[in-house]
């Protein structure tokens, strides 16, 4: 289990950025790692996800926005702290993003980067992972980009284009909590594939739902293993 007070040493108190927030899962891991008198905002550009966020988490002090990551309203160097959050899979365009994190990023402050990879995991991960590139798949065909995970390398060698120095990268895993989540989400997967009944491509998909829920059953699901990047500008 990662130490979220730990992973940011000798970070400065001010404001902190996460992009990508939906409803702000990781902005309260931020909120852990700053010192006492910062701000976190958390920023998506769909409404309805900022304003659940705004609902769980504004009584914390957390600030939540509408707006596009690739066009931010904020000045340059404006953040002690950017984070992006498994969402770099969710953005087609991602170097925009990561330039306009860069920007608004005040010179030594630190870039955060965490996203679940495919590759070196266990039975009950790879039912995750298999679960995730149907609703990858579902999502594209709906009309939202999501692009099936990275492998681990690919992720650091994306991260480390980024000029960035005293890198770090750390695995971690989610406790069981979110597993259960993932468990009630497997059952529906099969009733989620009817949202693209009658395409070309409904079929086949549904026989993949139900392919990986019976590996539910067997094997079990469990999240993928994440990987956070850590980098000061
Ligand atoms: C999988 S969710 C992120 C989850 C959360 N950050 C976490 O760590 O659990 C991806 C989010 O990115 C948001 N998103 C995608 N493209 C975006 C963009 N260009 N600007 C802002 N948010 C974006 C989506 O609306 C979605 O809520």
């Amino acid at each position: 289990m990662i130490v979220w007070k730990e992973v940011l040493p000798g970070v400065r108190p001010g404001k902190a950025l996460d992009v990508g927030t939906r409803f702000g899962e990781f902005a309260v891991r931020l909120a852990e790692a700053m010192p006492v008198g910062s701000e976190v905002i958390g920023i998506d550009n769909d409404a309805s996800a900022a304003e659940k966020a705004r609902e769980k988490f504004a009584e914390k002090g957390l600030l939540f926005e509408q707006m596009d990551a690739a066009a931010m309203d904020y000045p340059d160097d404006t953040f002690e702290v950017v984070a992006l959050s498994n969402t770099l899979h969710h953005i087609e365009d991602y170097g925009k993003v990561l330039a306009e994190m860069l920007r608004v990023l005040k010179p030594g402050g630190f870039f955060v980067l965490n996203e679940m990879y495919r590759d070196g995991q266990d039975a009950a991960q790879q039912v995750h992972e298999a679960q995730h590139t149907l609703e990858a798949k579902l999502d594209c065909l709906l009309g939202s980009y999501q692009r099936r995970t990275w492998k681990r390398e690919e992720i650091i060698e994306i991260f480390r284009t980024l000029p960035l120095k005293d890198m770090t990268f750390t695995d971690f895993q989610e406790d069981a909590a979110y597993d259960a989540k993932l468990e009630a989400k497997n059952r529906k997967l099969a009733a989620e594939v009817e949202k693209i009944a009658g395409r070309p491509e409904y079929e086949a998909l549904k026989r993949e739902a139900l392919e990986i829920q019976d590996r539910c059953q067997k094997d079990g699901i469990r999240r993928c293993t994440q990987l956070l990047c850590v980098g000061r500008k």
